[in-house]
């Protein structure tokens, strides 16, 4: 029998998407979730993972400036995939250049539009109802070494109508994602 894939979760705030990701992967075949990693002592992801019984760990930003700490304890846990759920700080590009093609993090709009630094959260849905945008959704891509330029591998759709406000946008587009996530996850880890 082959060793399952291991992913580590790097989560830094509420971790909605990290514990539909954790729950989806219990009992899995192949795919077992390793940790969850963040870079925010009281992210919810932290909570959550821990009642999940994942194990979780804390780095600060420094930490996540001097990436063989991060590198080495990656290793410590055999992790071979990367998941992005919510995670605000840049990748290191020397974890990058470990795990190329193996980092998937997911955006709350259709990239390339609103996508870039300064585009997270509530900035994102606030400027899409503000262009008077149609349709907003989700894109799943890999991580290179620009904020959310890598190879798009999926994306969702959903429309806005005219008397939307951004908070109805994110609850549609994080549907979306807890619809969408963790199968996608499945999908390309199994075949990568
Ligand atoms: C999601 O909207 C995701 O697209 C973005 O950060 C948010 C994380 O939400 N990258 P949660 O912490 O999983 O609830």
């Amino acid at each position: 029998m082959t060793e399952p894939k291991n992913i580590a979760i790097l989560a830094s705030g509420s971790g909605s998407n990290a514990e539909k990701i954790i729950h989806y992967f219990k009992n899995h075949k192949t795919i077992n979730i390793a940790s969850v990693i963040t870079n925010n002592e009281n992210a919810g992801a932290i909570e959550r993972a821990e009642k999940a019984h994942i194990p979780s760990k804390y780095f600060n930003k420094e930490d996540f400036e001097t990436p063989h700490v991060i590198l080495q304890y990656l290793k410590s846990k055999e992790v071979d995939f990367i998941v992005l759920a919510g995670f605000l700080l840049k990748i290191a590009p020397e974890i990058v250049a470990q795990y190329p093609e193996k980092i998937i993090n997911i955006h709350p709009a259709l990239l390339p539009k609103y996508g870039g630094k300064g585009m997270y959260g509530n900035h994102v849905h606030e400027s899409v109802i503000l262009n008077k945008e149609t349709e907003s959704g989700i894109t799943i891509h890999l991580v290179n070494d620009n904020y959310d330029e890598g190879r798009i591998i999926f994306q969702a759709k959903c429309s806005i109508s005219p008397q939307m406000g951004a908070k109805q946008l994110s609850a549609k587009v994080q549907q979306l994602e807890h619809q969408h996530f963790p199968k996608i996850i499945e999908e390309f880890v199994e075949n990568h």
